[in-house]
């Protein structure tokens, strides 16, 4: 009696303690297969003395289809609660499917491309491997011309350079088209200079205008709206005497400091002001290297960092943002 007793002990813990259904199933066989614990007490019964035998019987008996039942029922609730795992929850939210979003400079570039679209200006695009005329030479900057040496040309060889502006496209335009011109030109250029305002490869969008009367007025009337449109009409703007070699004379443009609106802040560096495109009436040295007729014809141009643009409106004080490639820096645009 005892032995059984035992035996169904040892059964149950084991039971208890087992997490899958093929230990359960090795169980069933350990204890109820033909050579199982269970059927050998069956068979060994003769052995005792005879007034035993029948409740030992018995009892064996029932310990075997007490034991069958718990395997069942421990088996039967694995695959029960393997089932649940697999039904799906219609009362979950949905999870959503990631969309991929437009690169803020993208999006920049297009809004800036939008404004100048509605004021009549058509796009052209060129390339960003240029020949050193293009570049220079056809924009009134001769190779001793100091203002080479504001930019920090990366050369391909002698005469083949990466475009450190987008002005070279005002020469490629102009010498394929008479005035009226009216263009925006969006890309990227290249300069050797590398921090957290700089990077090597940055994008610009130059503009150019040339028809017959136009003034310096007509430069700051446009670049006004423009200004107004891509942060808005709060912003004011001033323009301050530059030097460019292609424009004359020229103006830098700043804004109105977007974060402090001119009291003074760490992004204006207490100035109140924040720089942010070079323009100018178009030289006539340029328009004589495309054979436009310098009596007829004048015409201003300008050119932005998209760059700079970009991190004003958004404020962002890190240029290499941009080009990390994060998705959770660039999904918040
Ligand atoms: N190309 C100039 C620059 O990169 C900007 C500019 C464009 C200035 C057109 C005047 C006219 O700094």
């Amino acid at each position: 009696m005892k032995t059984i007793a035992q035996i169904r002990e040892d059964a149950l813990n084991e039971l208890n303690a087992a997490q899958d259904s093929e230990t359960i199933r090795n169980l069933s066989v350990r204890y109820l297969g033909r050579k199982g614990v269970v059927t050998q007490f069956l068979r060994n019964i003769s052995a005792l003395p005879p007034e035993e035998r029948p409740q030992a019987g018995k009892k064996a008996n029932e310990l075997k289809i007490e034991l069958d039942q718990a395997f069942e029922a421990a088996l039967k609730k694995l695959e029960d609660a393997s089932a649940a795992d697999d039904r799906i929850d219609v009362s979950l939210p949905g999870r959503p499917a990631y969309c991929g979003v437009l690169h803020p400079l993208t999006q920049i570039t297009r809004q800036i491309c939008d404004i100048f679209a509605r004021l009549g200006f058509d796009i052209a695009e060129g390339p960003e491997v240029e020949s050193d005329y293009y570049n220079f030479e056809a924009l009134n900057t001769p190779k001793d011309h100091p203002a080479r040496d504001m930019q920090d040309t990366f050369y391909v060889s002698d005469n083949i350079v990466l475009r450190t502006q987008t002005s070279s496209m005002q020469i490629r335009f102009m010498e394929n088209h008479t005035p009226p011109v009216r263009i925006i030109a969006p890309g990227k250029v290249y300069r050797c200079d590398s921090d957290i305002t700089h990077t090597p490869m940055f994008h610009q969008v130059e503009g150019l205008l040339v028809d017959e009367n136009i003034s310096f007025g007509d430069l700051k009337g446009m670049l006004t709206t423009f200004v107004h449109q891509i942060f808005d009409d709060q912003t004011s703007l001033r323009f301050r005497p530059s030097f460019f070699p292609f424009t004359e004379p020229s103006a830098e443009v700043d804004i109105l400091c977007v974060m402090c609106r001119g009291k003074g802040c760490r992004v204006c560096k207490q100035t109140g002001w924040l720089e942010v495109l070079g323009s100018g009436m178009v030289h006539p040295a340029v328009f004589e290297n495309v054979r436009y007729d310098t009596d007829k014809y004048t015409g201003f141009a300008f050119g932005m960092g998209v760059e700079r643009i970009a991190m004003l409106k958004y404020g962002i004080d890190d240029i290499r943002r941009f080009f990390e490639n994060d998705f959770r820096f660039l999904r918040q645009f």
